[in-house]
């Protein structure tokens, strides 16, 4: 496995890998602290490449992307036992610049998404999804991936790069992976490292609650909610930030041409904010 920290070595370490027919090049984007959910993107990613095609793992704890006040100096960085669990799925490049690297002085690009990205954690964390979309944009094109594989767990970010890569004409196949949880239901996240354990004892009330919706016989979204916010409710450390049923396709209220729902949450155990969500028949 190769580690390269600059979009120039990137350059010249690729020159004329990505995009051959059956050599293919996969990223699973990241910003590290491995676990398992990130690893099941990577084996995907190993499968999808083939032996002969190649695949890209980049790990970059993006400032761009995280508010005032929120965690960004105190995300986890454990680099070498993430560079182990890249080496061991058949990571073959991996890509770890500097902030300095992705963001040099005078840097003031940024790339706005204005639907999608406007709700659910867009509208708790304003500015997220800005720096979500600049730094995977960036990432597209120093390593011009024929696809990237993304996980569901975080599903309006999926939405929202979908709806850039094709407003955009970024030539990158988006690809979701279902999210991988705990034994209790609980969806891995590296930020469940920053739980207590009295708020781990509790944390998997969000899969509970939208397992109960999304089993439910009432229909309606606002009953929906309501339900969910009931269950989350009888865990006596929670505090939703928000619970929302939008159509799964667009984000935006269910409508007639509406499909499928997607019920999503998060909610905050002390100052972690964790976030889940399910599907269900409209
Ligand atoms: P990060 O939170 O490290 O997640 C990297 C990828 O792993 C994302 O696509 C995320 O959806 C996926 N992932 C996280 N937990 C998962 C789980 N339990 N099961 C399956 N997949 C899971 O998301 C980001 O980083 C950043 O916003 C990034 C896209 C890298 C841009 O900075």
């Amino acid at each position: 496995m190769k580690i390269v920290r600059t979009a120039a070595s990137a350059a010249r370490l690729l020159r004329g890998g990505g995009g051959e027919p059956g050599r293919p090049l996969i990223l699973v984007p990241t910003m590290g602290a491995l676990h398992a959910g990130h690893l099941s993107l990577l084996r995907r990613a190993r499968r999808l490449a083939g032996p002969e095609g190649r695949v890209v793992a980049s790990i970059f704890v993006n400032p761009a992307q995280f508010g005032p006040g929120e965690d960004f100096s105190r995300y986890p960085r454990p680099f070498a036992a993430d560079r182990r669990v890249c080496e061991q799925a058949g990571v073959d490049i991996l890509f770890h610049p500097t902030p300095e690297e992705m963001y040099p002085v005078g840097f003031s690009t940024y790339v706005n998404e204005e639907q999608v990205s406007l709700g659910l954690c867009g509208g708790s964390r304003p500015g997220h999804f800005r720096g979500v979309c600049t730094v995977v944009l960036k990432l597209f094109h120093i390593l011009a991936p024929d696809a990237a594989i993304f996980g569901e767990k975080d599903y309006q970010q999926v939405a929202v790069i979908r709806r850039m890569a094709r407003d955009l004409n970024v030539p990158v196949r988006i690809i979701t992976a279902p999210t991988v949880r705990a034994g209790d239901g609980l969806a891995l996240s590296s930020r469940n490292a920053y739980l207590s354990p009295a708020e781990r004892a509790q944390a998997p009330v969000l899969r509970r609650a939208l397992l109960m919706a999304r089993d439910a016989t009432v229909k309606r979204p606002a009953e929906l909610a309501r339900l969910v916010r009931r269950e989350i409710a009888t865990a006596p450390l929670a505090k939703i930030d928000y619970v929302d049923v939008l159509d799964a396709e667009t984000l935006q209220p269910p409508g007639r041409a509406t499909r499928e729902l997607v019920i999503a949450c998060a909610v905050f155990f002390g100052k972690t904010r964790l976030i889940d969500n399910v599907r269900r028949k409209w």
